[in-house]
């Protein structure tokens, strides 16, 4: 959903899958910003080039509402925020060769290797950057850890779509972020790579997340939803990369039940709402109209879960009646 301040995209609301991102202003250039922090160079940058349309993508949320205010403050209307993991958005929200730019200023480098698959740059980053770079265009990183710049350099280089352009220490730039005036400050040395995305025809992907509203499961039988769901709060469960738990139920009317689950896939969060209802001959299990999940395999696991648990308890209850 774009909120009402219209600047604010919080996934996983309702907004179909890929985004929109020249946001209506067709023609102009697109530039998405990775881990803004407080939103200075957002603010910057959209503020010099008005034509241009600014996204953000921010794990924080108390980053992304300091930004948020700062942003409305300029009036500026050509930002537009997401919170989440950006190693999500770019794969599953952002379409093919739609980027003018990308900046990645001072990720947090996560330097033992136990934490290694922490750093954004990890895993498909590479080819993900690639695809959603227009032909020509960019992808900036600035650091202050020699040995994460050099990394980032080698191993985006590695990717036949992506040239080194630059190389630079201590570049001179019109915009510092406020981690960069830290370590300024503090004498350390900040490292540039640019690069940038050869031309050639654009590889269009298909496949972006739907949402769980069109998955039904039927569990046939009777069952005593109450007590089921009663011994279900804080059970959990997991599939490759995703995990997810189950939380509170609640009765709404005509024996709807509702159960509240926060599924997990790596650091991607969602809650929402499934819902059991007791029909003739079976139960059927479904997303909650009110929430709209994406279907990631965690909210798939979830719900193939609860009817196998289900299924479960009745032929447990079944074995018992016989014995
Ligand atoms: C060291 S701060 C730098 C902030 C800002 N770019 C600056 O230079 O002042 C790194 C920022 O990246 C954000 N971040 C870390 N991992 C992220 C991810 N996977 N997706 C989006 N943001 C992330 C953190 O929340 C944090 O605000």
């Amino acid at each position: 959903m774009v909120s009402d301040m219209n600047r604010v995209v919080v996934l996983p609301e309702k907004e179909d899958l890929p985004l929109e991102m020249d946001r209506g202003m067709t023609g102009s250039d697109v530039f998405l910003e990775i881990g803004f922090g407080n939103g200075e160079f957002l603010e910057n940058l959209a503020g010099e080039n008005r034509h241009g349309v600014f996204w953000g993508v921010e794990m924080s949320k108390a980053c992304l509402m300091r930004a948020y205010r700062r942003i409305e403050k300029k009036g500026l209307h050509n930002v537009f925020l997401i919170c989440g993991d950006a190693r999500f958005i770019l794969k599953e929200c952002v379409p093919s060769c739609s980027l003018e730019g990308v900046f990645m200023n001072f990720p947090c480098p996560w330097p033992k290797k136990k934490h290694s698959k922490r750093r954004v740059s990890s895993g498909e980053f590479s080819a993900e950057i690639a695809r959603v770079l227009r032909p020509g265009g960019f992808f900036e990183l600035v650091t202050d850890e020699e040995w994460y710049g050099k990394e980032v350099r080698d191993v985006l280089s590695s990717h036949p779509l992506l040239s080194l352009f630059a190389w630079e220490v201590n570049p001179p730039r019109s915009i510092r972020t406020k981690y960069e005036r830290k370590w300024l400050e503090m004498g350390k040395k900040i490292y540039l790579s640019r690069f940038l995305k050869q031309d050639g025809k654009c590889e269009r992907k298909s496949g972006f997340l739907g949402r769980a509203e069109e998955v039904h499961v039927r569990v046939m039988g009777k069952y005593d939803l109450d007590s089921f769901l009663g011994s279900l709060y804080g059970t959990e469960g997991d599939v490759p990369d995703g995990r997810w738990v189950f939380r509170k139920q609640y009765a709404a009317e005509d024996g709807v039940r509702l159960i509240e689950v926060v599924a997990a896939d790596g650091a991607f969060e969602q809650k929402f709402f499934l819902q059991a209802v007791q029909r003739e001959e079976d139960v059927l299990i479904k997303v909650s109209p009110y929430s709209a999940p994406f279907l990631t395999p965690a909210v798939r696991g979830a719900i193939e879960n609860l009817a196998e648990k289900l299924g479960v308890r009745a032929e447990a209850e079944s074995l018992h009646r016989q014995v």
